[in-house]
Order: structure tokens, then sequence, then C-alpha cells
């Protein structure tokens, strides 16, 4: 009978076909039942990973699995009680260990070459506009597409500078278009990829080169041994980009409003945490958080307050079932340094103005680096 029992369990085993192998060890084990049921859950994108076909892979995995469970259970019973302004879930990459997470969730690192200070003229025009009224809200939070999904690779550079070059489309020329993030993955060399790189670099690459239809060129989750810029069809030209802005505002939270109320939005880059890979509503406070040690690009477009006081609204790249339809609220006080970094390029909007300066603007490189660059 138990025999029988057994042979029926193997055959079971075999014909059920999961992606992923299970530990025997693991057989009628209730953790790993939670564990399986979060697999099955999310098992359109994790079936693309063979590595769920290790089950000593798998193990591991289930280590990591429960330590989330067990922090964001802890957590979201804090929030039912009022103790915290920000409720967490378990999210399709909480199984990953912190290291990969990190990786394949953020991307930004400082360029590896040290860039001019360029806009430190920008701050100073921005200081010496009227200050903005208490209680000002702002929203412009309008994209063309739906919030992207950067998936497992560490290209939230690439994510945020074609949005808020989407954005800007969409309010200076009315234009709704998608633009090619994949490009930016596999042409722009001064970036590394799905390994990070710095946002202000992908704006340079776009004034270089231009910008393919986001259909034609599709996101692939994936750096491509070929860039494929020549056989696409380009829907911004090299011309209509301007210059590449960055200011470092330093948690000047005052310019950065001024900045979002004239040019609507712009990336930031900020440190997340692994905490904040699961935040799916509310209003995110961390006072322990560093503010100078930028791990992770997003789009600013709006701020304002409310009951917990003032906010920064962010939008993310990681789909929208993160955050409150993949945006979050961000207390003011510079957490995490949302408020340390503000980068945008400048496009020929509809009468070729500034629009921070409302001066007329010509293309220009702005250095010698830039023509180096120019002739790879
Ligand atoms: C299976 O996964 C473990 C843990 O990640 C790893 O050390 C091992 O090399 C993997 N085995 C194979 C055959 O890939
Ligand atoms: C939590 O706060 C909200 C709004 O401030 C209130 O409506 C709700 O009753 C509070 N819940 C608890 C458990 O205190
Ligand atoms: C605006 O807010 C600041 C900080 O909260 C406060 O110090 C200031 O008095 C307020 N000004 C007005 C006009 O309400
Ligand atoms: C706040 O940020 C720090 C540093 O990144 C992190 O270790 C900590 O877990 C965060 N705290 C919360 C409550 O998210």
């Amino acid at each position: 009978m138990r025999l029988i029992f057994i042979f029926a369990l193997l055959v079971y085993l075999a014909s059920s076909e999961k992606y992923y192998k299970e530990p025997k060890k693991f057989i009628f084990d209730k953790d790993f039942e939670r564990f399986k049921r979060f697999l099955d859950l999310h098992a359109d994108i994790k079936s693309l990973d063979p590595r769920y076909k290790n089950a000593t892979y798998v193990e591991s995995r289930m280590g990591d699995y429960l330590r989330m469970e067990q922090e964001i259970n802890e957590h979201h019973a804090a929030y039912l009680l009022n103790l915290t302004t920000y409720d967490r879930h378990l999210q399709r990459w909480s199984d990953l260990d912190k290291k990969e997470k990190m990786k394949v969730k953020c991307g930004t690192k400082l360029p590896r070459r040290a860039r001019a200070a360029t806009n430190a003229a920008y701050l100073r025009i921005l200081k010496a506009l009227p200050k903005v009224p208490n209680g000002t809200q702002v929203n412009h939070c309008h994209f063309p597409n739906p919030i992207p999904d950067q998936l497992s690779c560490g290209c939230c550079w690439a994510q945020s500078c074609i949005q808020v070059l989407e954005h800007q489309l969409l309010t200076l020329k009315k234009q709704s278009v998608q633009l090619s993030v994949q490009q930016l993955v596999d042409c722009d060399t001064s970036n590394d990829a799905c390994d990070g790189g710095w946002p202000t670099n992908g704006f340079r690459y776009m004034q270089i080169f231009g910008l393919c239809n986001g259909k034609d060129y599709s996101y692939q989750n994936a750096k491509q041994n070929v860039c494929k810029r020549a056989l696409c069809r380009r829907m911004v030209s090299p011309q209509f980009i301007v210059r590449q802005m960055e200011i470092e505002l330093k948690g000047d939270e005052e310019s950065m409003k001024k900045l979002i109320m004239r040019i609507g939005a712009a990336v930031i880059a900020m440190h997340a945490d692994e905490a904040f890979l699961s935040i799916t509503k509310g209003f995110y406070i961390n006072d322990s958080c560093p503010k100078n040690d930028p791990n992770h690009a997003m789009v600013v477009c709006g701020f304002g307050s409310d009951e917990n006081g003032e906010y920064w609204l962010i939008r993310n790249s990681w789909g929208s079932s993160w955050g409150e339809y993949g945006y979050v609220k961000m207390k003011m006080g510079n957490t995490c340094g949302v408020a340390s970094f503000a980068m945008w390029p400048i496009i020929i909007g509809e009468r070729s103005l500034n629009p921070l300066t409302g001066e007329l603007e010509e293309k220009i490189y702005e250095n010698a680096e830039d023509e180096d660059y120019l002739k790879q």
C-alpha cells in the first residue's frame, strides 16, 4: 500500500510540469507549500529563469522568501494598526537574495568618468525665482505609456531617461510616443546596460544618436550583442535634443519644487533599500536612509502634502503592482536623497525656448569629451 502511494506520488511529481525543481526534503513542508504558491503566482516571468530547475537554488530562494515573508507580514500588521505610514507586500522578486535583488531592480551608479559640473548656473536661476507658496499641490504625472517594468535588468537609468523624454514630448509637443529603452541598453557605451548607469549619460547618448521607436526596438530584459540603432525607425532625431541637464540639488527642495512646476518631470537618483522594493501604498518615510548614496533612478513628477506631511510624487519602473499603481509618495526632507540630483534633457519645444530661462536655445556640445564620444 505504502509503495503504491509512493509510486503514485512520484508519478504525480514527475507529471506536474513545474518550472521549478522541488527539493525532495520539502515534500509536505508547510513553508514550502506557501513558497510553491508564490512560485505558481509568478510563473509567467519566473519560469523564464532556468536556475529554478536546480533544487539547491530553489532551496536557497525559499530561505530568502521566508525571511521576507516574515518581515513583510510584521510590517503589514503594523500598517493596519497605523504604526507606519506605508504598506508592504511580497513582490515577484521577494525570493531573490538581497544582493541580486538590488542589482536587478536598481541600476544607478555615479558616472565612471568625472563630468564637468555644467549646470550650477541653473541652480542659481532656480534660487532666484519667487518662493513656491505653502500648500501648493502639483501633479504633472501624465505619461503617454503605462508604468514600465524593468523586470530583471538593472537599467533604471535608461527607463527613467525615456520616461522623462516621453513626458516632455507629450507636454511640449503634444506627441504621444513610445521610445526605445532597449536602444539605450544595447547602444549607450557610456553606461553599463543591465549593470547600471547614470541618467545624464543616457541623455547625452540621445543627444548624439537620437532615439528609435520603442515598438520596433522593444524591451528584451537583457543587453543584446548588437546595437540595432541603424535598423529601426527613428522617432527622435539628435537635433531635437538640445542639451542634457544635471543639477546637484543637495536637498534644496525649494529649488526642486520650482523645477517641477516649470519643466514637469525630472529624473532623480536616490538610495533604495530592500524595504523600498516591497512598498505597496502609503507615504514612504525613512529617516535613517543615506542621502548621498544613489543606487536607483526614478522620475519625480509632482509634490504636495497630506495628513502625513509634505511629499514628492515619484514614478518608478517596477510595474504597476509595486507602490500605488507604480507611484510612491516620499516624505520631503530629502528622504534617501530623493532631492539630491535632478536630471532632464532640453528639447526643442514649440518655440525652442528653454522652459527655465525663457531663452532661445541652440544645440551645443558641452566639452571636448562629448565630441570624442560623438566620433565613436
Ligand atoms: C545549483 O544551485 C546551487 C546554489 O545556487 C549552485 O551552487 C550550484 O552550482 C547549482 N548547480 C548547477 C548544476 O547549476
Ligand atoms: C488609522 O487611521 C485612519 C485614518 O487616520 C483611521 O480612519 C483608522 O480608524 C485608524 N485605524 C486604527 C486601527 O487606528
Ligand atoms: C509655510 O510653511 C513653513 C514651514 O512649514 C512655515 O515656517 C511658514 O510659516 C509657512 N508660511 C506661511 C505663509 O504659511
Ligand atoms: C531605512 O533605510 C535604511 C538604510 O538604507 C535601511 O537599513 C532600513 O531598513 C530602512 N528602514 C525602513 C523602516 O525601511
